[in-house]
Parts: structure tokens; C-alpha cells; sequence
């Protein structure tokens, strides 16, 4: 009878090594330990047994029996861990309904990448009011009331409704309540938060402020009402146009995935002296001209220039002390370029088909 025990205990351990699935393992354990299995008949056997057999292979038939009950549930629980480990999938059940997943805009994939590629140059990334005071617009940023560049940033100004009829700020062809002009402006450009940060943080200073910006014009295929600005400014002791084009450069070529290769012309803008247009050499010909620049080989990029004194006043730092760049950037150009977008006003179409592609 201890041979047949020995038999058995090897037997079961041999087809519990093989076992792989758990309908295998459960019917092993009916077959071998269930109420009529071939442990259990061996068991009830031991009571025919003399007195002195009975303490001996009765206490070896307790011992092999929890034995093989630790390996069986060993062996149920390895089974059940490599179904789970390999993401066990019933093909027979009903597929269910697909949840389409979101993404983000382009825009905001550009934007992102963008402020990664800042701050990891040590540039903060800083946000500015959308509604923006005439001052810290246009005043502050040595545009004065009656500076030209008011009318060429074709601003969405804000009326204080009065209830009054009033004449139109858009001219005679409409008529009715339109307000007084209050001191807010849809903010035309990033710039203002030049001068907000400055004032909060003063100087030494690098920062890029991505954000929406509005203007009133006519709209076509590279005009749009609202659109996307990154406004970058460093302040420091020292800081030259050398320091501008290297972090233009490394900015550029870093979203582009390309080495770039910049293009300085004279600009005027009056927060800046001197001012400059910068342009990249065209990334689809390299150069020689193609329908992309307009057979022009270089493709305009930005506006840029070291911070006129006067904005730094406004800021609070003072311009004998310290000197700095600042520059202004399209992200949806830029994203056009990227991505070979021919329309700038796919951007607000919420059309999923352009959408998609992203
Ligand atoms: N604010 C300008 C615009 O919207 C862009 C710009 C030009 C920003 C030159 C700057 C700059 O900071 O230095 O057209």
C-alpha cells in the first residue's frame, strides 16, 4: 500500500507538470482527489488496516494528500497568472462598440513641442488675459495713441454697452446701440506680456508666451480673425542679436527636424530697435526657388529685434543695465509649414477631416 501511494503521489505530480489549460487541471483533480478519486479510495482503505499500519500510512497519506492539494492550487494559480500575463481574449465574444479615442489640434501638438523645445533652453512659459488693456496692447509697448501701427494691427476694440445710440466704430454703412470705446482691446498680438512679466519678475528674464490673438481683417487663405502667437523675451546683461538667432536657430530647426538656415532683413516694429523680419531658407527646394517660397527661396518666418528702451522702462528695468531680444511667431505658419497646410483656415474649420490626419 505505500508503493501504491508512492505510485500514485509520482503519477499525479507528472500530469500536473504537463497541465496547461484549467479544464485539464480540474478534471486531474477530480480524477485523482475528488470524492471516488484514486487518493481517496487508497485513503479509505487505511481503515482495514491493523492498528500499527493504520499510524503509519495514515499519517503518510495526510502528508502526501496536503502535498498534492499545495501543488494542485500551485498549479491553478500559474495557469491563471500566464492567461492574465498574455491579455487572455475570448474571440467568441461580441466585438462591442468601438469608443473613438480624441487627439489633440495640430496646433497644440505645435505648441507643445514648442514649449519643450523653450524650456529646455531655460525659458519659462507664461500666459497673458486675451482681453488686454489699451496700455499694456499698444501704450506700454511704445505704440502711442496716435502711432500708425494701431490701424495696421486692425484691433477688435470693446465698447461699454450705454444703451445709447451711438455712432458705429466700423463706419456709417450700420447704424444702432453700439457703446462708447472702453480701454479694452481683443488682444491683437502677444506682446503685451512682455511688458506684464518684466514688471512681475524683472530682470535677468527668458520667457515665451503662447497664446490666441486676435485680429478684424479680411479673411483668406493666410488670414485668419483669431490664430496663435509664441512672443518670446530675453532679458539679460549683455543679450545681442547673436543671442537671438542662436535660440531662433535651434527653435526653428528643432520643430522643423531640419537644420535651418536664417535670413535677417531691416523691420519695424516700435517695441523693438532694431527691428528685424527674419526669414528660414525654403525647406522644401533648399534654396533655388520652388512654388512653396514663391520661387523666392527663403520663406518668412517672424518678427524679432532687441527690446527698445523705452519697452524696458515700461517693464521696470532699466536700459542702461540691461538690453534684450524679443521676437513674435504665427505657431499656425509655422504649423502650415510643418505640415504642408495650404489653408490657414482649416485650423478653426472643425472639420474632421482635416482633422484626422493628425
Ligand atoms: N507683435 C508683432 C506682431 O504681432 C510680432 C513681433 C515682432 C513681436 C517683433 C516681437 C517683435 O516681440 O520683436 O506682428
Amino acid at each position: 500500500m505505500k508503493k501504491q501511494l508512492e505510485k500514485l503521489k509520482n503519477e499525479i505530480i507528472d500530469n500536473l507538470d504537463k497541465v496547461k489549460s484549467s479544464d485539464v487541471l480540474r478534471a486531474l483533480e477530480i480524477k485523482y482527489l475528488g470524492r471516488k478519486g484514486e487518493l481517496t479510495k487508497i485513503l479509505r482503505g487505511i481503515a482495514d488496516l491493523s492498528v500499527e499500519e493504520k499510524k503509519i500510512l495514515g499519517k503518510m497519506a495526510n502528508e502526501v494528500k496536503t502535498e498534492l492539494q499545495a501543488k494542485f492550487k500551485r498549479a491553478k494559480e500559474m495557469i491563471e497568472g500566464s492567461a492574465a500575463a498574455e491579455g487572455f481574449i475570448d474571440v467568441t465574444l461580441p466585438a462591442g462598440e468601438k469608443i473613438n479615442r480624441g487627439h489633440l489640434h495640430p496646433i497644440t501638438q505645435v505648441q507643445n513641442e514648442l514649449e519643450d523645445l523653450f524650456t529646455s533652453m531655460g525659458f519659462m512659459v507664461l500666459d497673458g488675459p486675451e482681453l488686454e488693456s489699451d496700455y499694456y496692447a499698444f501704450e506700454a509697448l511704445n505704440i502711442p495713441a496716435h502711432h500708425p501701427a494701431r490701424d495696421t494691427q486692425d484691433t477688435f476694440y470693446i465698447t461699454k454697452e450705454t444703451g445709447k445710440e451711438t455712432k458705429s466704430p466700423i463706419g456709417d454703412l450700420v447704424s444702432g446701440v453700439f457703446g462708447e470705446a472702453s480701454d479694452l482691446v481683443m488682444r491683437p498680438h502677444t506682446s503685451p506680456v512682455q511688458i506684464r512679466a518684466m514688471r512681475k519678475y524683472g530682470a535677468p528674464l527668458r520667457l515665451v508666451v503662447p497664446g490666441k490673438v486676435f485680429r478684424s481683417e479680411a479673411l483668406d487663405a493666410n488670414h485668419e480673425h483669431t490664430f496663435y502667437q509664441l512672443e518670446g523675451l530675453m532679458v539679460g546683461e549683455d543679450i545681442s542679436i547673436s543671442n537671438l538667432t542662436a535660440v531662433l536657430k535651434e527653435m526653428l530647426s528643432g520643430i522643423l527636424k531640419q537644420e535651418v538656415e536664417l535670413r535677417l532683413r531691416p523691420g519695424y516694429f516700435p517695441f523693438v530697435e532694431p527691428g528685424f523680419e527674419i526669414d528660414i531658407k525654403c525647406t522644401i527646394c533648399n534654396g533655388p526657388g520652388c512654388p512653396s517660397c514663391k520661387y523666392g527661396g527663403w520663406l518668412e518666418m517672424l518678427g524679432a529685434g532687441l527690446v527698445h528702451p523705452n519697452v524696458l522702462r515700461a517693464g521696470g528695468i532699466d536700459p542702461e543695465k540691461y538690453s534684450g531680444f524679443a521676437f513674435g511667431m504665427g505657431i499656425n505658419r509655422l504649423a502650415m509649414m510643418k505640415y504642408g497646410i495650404d489653408d490657414i483656415r482649416w485650423f478653426n474649420s472643425g472639420d474632421l477631416r482635416f482633422l484626422n490626419q493628425f
